[in-house]
């Protein structure tokens, strides 16, 4: 910056040009650029009067929103663009945005415009009055999900409010939405335990804040505001059905109360599917292709473990998920560490079998031994 432009923006500040945000609008983004400007417009529409931020956080989307985002910056002094590269996942981006603002107050928005922005100052003068956390719900009051689900997906929304009530004992109206506006200190206080996997970050927020407020004998107010969920805007819904996968990890993993990382479930889910290919392959190379048992024992050994690695790749390392070479080289490290999980299962369940000869606990213990293993080694080695 030259002399004088650092001097007229010291001028500017002293003038009282300049407000500190009280409210980030975090706004997590993933081929939006038809999306991002407009949802600008009307946040600084609804939001009249309220010194904000609009941070939005973009995984270098193929569609260049980072771009779009950076020229609204240039001429906004409020926009910032969190550009992240080689990552991916909506829940980190949006805790990675919330933690980049200073703001007492921040908000996490869609930006496809299928949430309604309007509710926005009604959300932010609950938090000021003293919520916590107030939630944007399309299921009470006068909320709904509108044209913005289809019936199968808000029968899939609606059913996962319900395991997630059972699950985490969250009585919310809407945990599934991705629409909410928070004290900055709560987001302080559970950012450490928080999960970086999946879309479902505001329940992962509420259940670890309520945990946390249980034990220092303290209460978590949470607010709701309801309003009606939109259709999308323009481009695509990047939901998908390893999504839901994704989202069952997360609630097994706040049902251990975080002591079992969700990507350590996942990778255990994967592995348990692995089982079902292996016998298909046997059966099928065996009954089928005639190959004799050690080659069909082989055969199926090889496909379980390239279907594992490709699983895994995708679900429970999709923030990192290898492209190109690196595929390669990971699919055989994969093979590789995964051999000598086999050693250290055959071992552990001899061993155990040697003291105590039951032949479940046994196998049971070999094939507990091996996911873990597995789990920490490729952690290291494969999915750096
Ligand atoms: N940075 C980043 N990285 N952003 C992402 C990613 C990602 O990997 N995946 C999705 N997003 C952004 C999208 O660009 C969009 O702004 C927002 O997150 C929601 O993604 P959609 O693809 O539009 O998801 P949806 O509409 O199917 O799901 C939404 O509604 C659900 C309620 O039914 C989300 O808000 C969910 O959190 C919500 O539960
Ligand atoms: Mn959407």
């Amino acid at each position: 910056m030259l002399a004088e432009e650092l001097e007229s923006a010291a001028v500017a500040s002293a003038a009282g040009t300049w407000q500190a945000p009280q409210l980030a609008v975090v706004v997590p983004s993933y081929n939006e650029r038809e999306n991002v400007p407009l949802l600008y417009e009307k946040v600084t529409a609804a939001l009249a009067g309220i010194p904000f931020e609009f941070i939005v956080v973009d995984d270098n989307s193929p569609d260049g929103t980072a771009q779009v985002v950076k020229d609204m910056a240039r001429r906004h002094p409020n926009v910032r663009c969190l550009h992240r590269i080689g990552r991916r996942g909506l829940s980190s981006a949006c805790i990675e945005g919330i933690a980049a603002s200073a703001a007492p107050f921040v908000a996490v928005i869609d930006a496809d415009l299928q949430h309604d922005e309007t509710i926005l100052p009604a959300m932010f003068a609950r938090a000021q009055a003293g919520d916590d956390i107030v939630v944007g719900t399309r299921y009470a009051g006068s909320g709904s999900a509108g044209e913005g689900l289809s019936s199968t997906r808000e029968a899939g929304s609606r059913l996962a409010t319900r395991l997630s009530a059972l699950l985490t004992g969250v009585t919310l109206s809407d945990p599934m939405s991705g629409f909410f506006l928070m004290r900055r200190q709560v987001f302080d206080e559970v950012a450490p335990t928080l999960s970086e996997d999946g879309f479902k970050i505001l329940l992962d927020i509420i259940v670890s804040a309520t945990r946390l407020r249980q034990r220092k004998r303290a209460t978590l107010t949470i607010g709701e505001v309801p309003y009606r969920f939109r259709a999308r805007h323009a481009g695509e819904s990047k939901m998908s059905p390893l999504i839901v996968v994704q989202f069952l990890g997360l609630l097994l993993s706040k049902l251990s109360r975080g002591l079992l990382p969700t990507s350590f479930l996942l990778f255990g889910m994967v592995g348990g599917s692995g089982v079902f290919v292996h016998l298909a392959t046997l059966w099928l190379t065996h009954e089928r292709l005639g190959f004799n048992f050690t080659n069909a024992q082989l055969a199926a050994t090889v496909v379980a473990m390239t279907t594992n690695f490709v699983l895994n790749n995708e679900l429970t390392y999709a923030d990192k998920k290898l492209h190109g070479a690196r595929f390669w080289v990971g699919l055989f490290s994969f093979y590789a560490v995964c051999s000598i999980g086999a050693l250290a299962n055959v071992s552990v369940a001899t061993w155990i079998y040697e003291t105590s000869p039951d032949l479940f606990l046994a196998g049971i213990a070999g094939a507990v031994m091996s996911v873990v293993f597995n789990y920490s080694v490729t952690r290291v080695f494969t999915w750096r």
